[in-house]
C-alpha cells in the first residue's frame, strides 16, 4: 500500500501597510538602529493600523491570497486551522469567523494557540489529520497581531515584535513528499519568563491589571534567548540525526524568527552556511505564529519540488520543536 503524507501544495500572506522603522522607535523609546540591528537583525515590521481590525483581519486576507493563487474553492476545504498567539476575542473562535469569512463554507476550524510553536505544533496537527485520511484538505494559518499586547514604552519588547499572517495548504501526497517527522516539546517552568500576565482565566482584567500594564508581553529577554539558542539547536541537530540528514542534505533551515543571532546560533550548530538559511526578520520583526509561513511566501520562487527543509521555533511556555519536511512543487 502506497504510504501518504501531508504536503505543502500552496501558500498565501498578508502583511499590514504600515511599516514601523528603527527610525521611528528612537522617537519612541530610548533606543537606536544600530543597537537593534545589531542585537537583533531587525530593521522595520509591519503594524496593523484600524480601529476593531484583529488577527482575523489578516488570516482572511492571507487565506484569500493563497486561495487566488491556487484557483481553489474555498469550498472544498475540510478544515481551517488558525495558528495564533493573539486570537480576536477570548472566547469565540478566530478560525470560525476566517473559515466563513473566506467562505470555507463545508470546513469546521479552530484556534491552536502556543505562543511562538502555534503554527510550527499546527503543521504537526494538519498532517496527523491528512496521514490519517480523514481530511483532504486543510488551510493552516499563522497569524498575530502583536502590536495588541506591546507597550511601546518598553524598549525590551516594542522593538522586537510585528504584526502579520501566512497561510499553507495541506493536502495528501503519494510520492513520498511532505512532513516526515517532528521534535515538539515543553517546559512550563519558563511560562514566567514570557507572557502576558492578565486577561486570562487566572488574572481576569481589572482596573488593578490595566493600570499595572499586566495586559502587555513581559519578556526577561536574556533567559528567554538563553533558552531559545540552546532548546532550538538542540532539536535541529536531534531531528537530523534522527532521519541520518548531513549538513549537506539540508536545502534550507526556516527557523521562527525572533533574533537572527539565536538563527545563526542554531545554524551554527548544525555547520549550515547563509546560503541554506531562510531569513527575512529585517523585514517583519517577531511574527510570533505568522514567521514561518511568511518564509516560505518569500522563498516560494527558490524552493524546489523535494527540497529538504528543517523548520524549528521558541517560544512562550516554554515551547519548542522541529519539524523535518520535504517541498511538494516547483512553482512556474
Ligand atoms: O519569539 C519568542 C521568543 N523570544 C525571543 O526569542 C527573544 C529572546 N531575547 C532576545 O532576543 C534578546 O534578549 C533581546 C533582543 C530582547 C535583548 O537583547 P540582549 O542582547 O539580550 O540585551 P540585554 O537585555 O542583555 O541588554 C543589553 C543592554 C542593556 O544595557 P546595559 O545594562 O548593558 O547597560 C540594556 O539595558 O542593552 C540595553 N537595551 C537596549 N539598548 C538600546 C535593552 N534593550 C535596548 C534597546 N535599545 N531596545
Amino acid at each position: 500500500m502506497i504510504k501518504t503524507t501531508a504536503a505543502i501544495t500552496a501558500v498565501g500572506k498578508y502583511l499590514p501597510k504600515y511599516i514601523l522603522t528603527n527610525a521611528e522607535l528612537e522617537t519612541m523609546v530610548d533606543t537606536n538602529d544600530e543597537w537593534i540591528v545589531s542585537r537583533t537583525g531587525i530593521k522595520e515590521r509591519r503594524i496593523l493600523k484600524g480601529k476593531g481590525k484583529g488577527t482575523s483581519y489578516m488570516a482572511i486576507r492571507a487565506a484569500k491570497d493563497l486561495l487566488n493563487k491556487s484557483k481553489i474553492d474555498p469550498k472544498e476545504i475540510d478544515l481551517v486551522i488558525v495558528a495564533t498567539a493573539t486570537p480576536d476575542m477570548q472566547a469565540a473562535s478566530t478560525a470560525a469567523y476566517t473559515a466563513t469569512e473566506i467562505g470555507a463554507t463545508n470546513a469546521f476550524s479552530f484556534d491552536q494557540i502556543s505562543a511562538c510553536s502555534s503554527f510550527l505544533y499546527a503543521m504537526s496537527t494538519a498532517s496527523s489529520y491528512i496521514e490519517s485520511g480523514r481530511y483532504k484538505k486543510i488551510l493552516l494559518i499563522g497569524a498575530d497581531k502583536n502590536s495588541s499586547m506591546i507597550d511601546y514604552t518598553d524598549r525590551a519588547t516594542c522593538i522586537i515584535f510585528g504584526d502579520g499572517a501566512g497561510a499553507v495548504l495541506f493536502e495528501p501526497n503519494t510520492e513520498g513528499l511532505g512532513l516526515h517527522d517532528e521534535i515538539l516539546k515543553t517546559d512550563g517552568s519558563g511560562r514566567e519568563f514570557l507572557q502576558v500576565a492578565a486577561g486570562g482565566s487566572q488574572l481576569p482584567a481589572s482596573l488593578e491589571t490595566v493600570k499595572n500594564k499586566k495586559h502587555f508581553v513581559f519578556q526577561d529577554g536574556k533567559t528567554v534567548f538563553k533558552y531559545a539558542v540552546s532548546k532550538m539547536a538542540e532539536v535541529t541537530e536531534q531531528i537530523l540525526e534522527k532521519n541520518q540528514l548531513s549538513k549537506e542534505d539540508v536545502d534550507w533551515l526556516a527557523a521562527h524568527q525572533a533574533n537572527k543571532r539565536i538563527i545563526d546560533a542554531t545554524a551554527r550548530r548544525v555547520k549550515l552556511n547563509e546560503n541554506q538559511v531562510m531569513i527575512n526578520i529585517q523585514k517583519y520583526g517577531n511574527t510570533t505564529s505568522a514567521t514561518l509561513p511568511l518564509l516560505l511566501n518569500d522563498y516560494e520562487k527558490e524552493l524546489k519540488k523535494g527540497d529538504k527543509i528543517i523548520f524549528a521555533a521558541f517560544g512562550g511556555g516554554f515551547s519548542w520543536g522541529a519539524i523535518y519536511l520535504t517541498w511538494a512543487y516547483n512553482t512556474k
